[in-house]
């Protein structure tokens, strides 16, 4: 079975889909992670400048899909990336990597080089895939499609305290900057643009905890039958 997760930025999808993968035992997908993952690898293996991140070169995305040396790996409880053996999650959320990952997602081939990804994990477990695309384009199949959504006063407030959590300080009006220049590259990029999947059902988490977007989307899990 397949549940989609999508949504803007600091929308609470990762505290859901995470929450949710544990009550129902399946592997939590996070797409974003993924994102970041590659990211990453071509700014520090690959010594990518952001003006190289716009068009990343199909052969180095090659190097690092084809060979499996990227790797998703869903182990605790935790969603991870590995790269060639290490263990990049613990380098993957900050500010830096937010503006690469933001910057090379809207790549064609980058996000194809994902696809493959994404799927293989879909194919040997119950998924829980969360990010800005499952619904639509991923897994345009999947059995349960969520949209989370919220105010971008509340998701800014959200991601300043989820920064500062680790060890870094933004006003309210930097984190609202920030957040809205994500949400506005996220939906108007030509591919895989965010948007709420048709037969998603769309969830405002502006006023609900974690655990009343949980109680929202198991309800309508038990109207369809889960
Ligand atoms: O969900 P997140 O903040 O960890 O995502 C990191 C980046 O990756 C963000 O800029 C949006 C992008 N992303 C995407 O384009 N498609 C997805 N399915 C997931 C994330």
């Amino acid at each position: 079975m397949i549940i989609t997760i999508d949504g803007p930025t600091a929308s609470g999808k990762s505290t859901v889909a995470k929450l949710l993968a544990k009550k129902l035992n399946f592997v939590h997908l996070n797409s974003g992670l993924l994102y970041r993952g590659i990211a990453y690898v071509l700014v520090k293996f690959f010594n990518y400048s952001e003006q190289d991140l716009i068009s990343p070169k199909q052969t180095d995305l090659d190097q690092i899909i084809l060979n499996h040396k990227l790797v998703y790996k869903y182990e605790n409880q935790q969603a991870q990336v590995w790269y060639e053996g290490q263990d990049l999650t613990p380098y993957l959320k900050n500010k830096e990597v937010d503006n690469f990952a933001s910057i090379s997602s809207a790549a064609p081939q980058v996000r194809a080089s994902l696809m493959s990804i994404q799927r293989q994990v879909a194919q040997s477990n119950d998924v829980i895939a969360e990010g800005r695309d499952t619904g639509t384009v991923v897994f345009p199949k999947a059995d349960r499609k969520i949209f989370l959504t919220a105010d971008l006063n509340i998701r800014a407030d959200r991601w300043q305290k989820s920064m500062l959590a680790v060890g870094k300080n933004y006003t309210l009006e930097e984190s609202m900057k920030l957040v809205d220049a994500r949400d506005q590259r996220d939906i108007s990029r030509h591919i895989a643009p965010l948007k709420p999947a048709q037969d998603s059902i769309v969830i405002d988490s502006s006023n609900l905890t974690c655990d009343q977007v949980i109680a929202k989307i198991c309800e309508y899990n038990i109207k369809k039958n889960i």
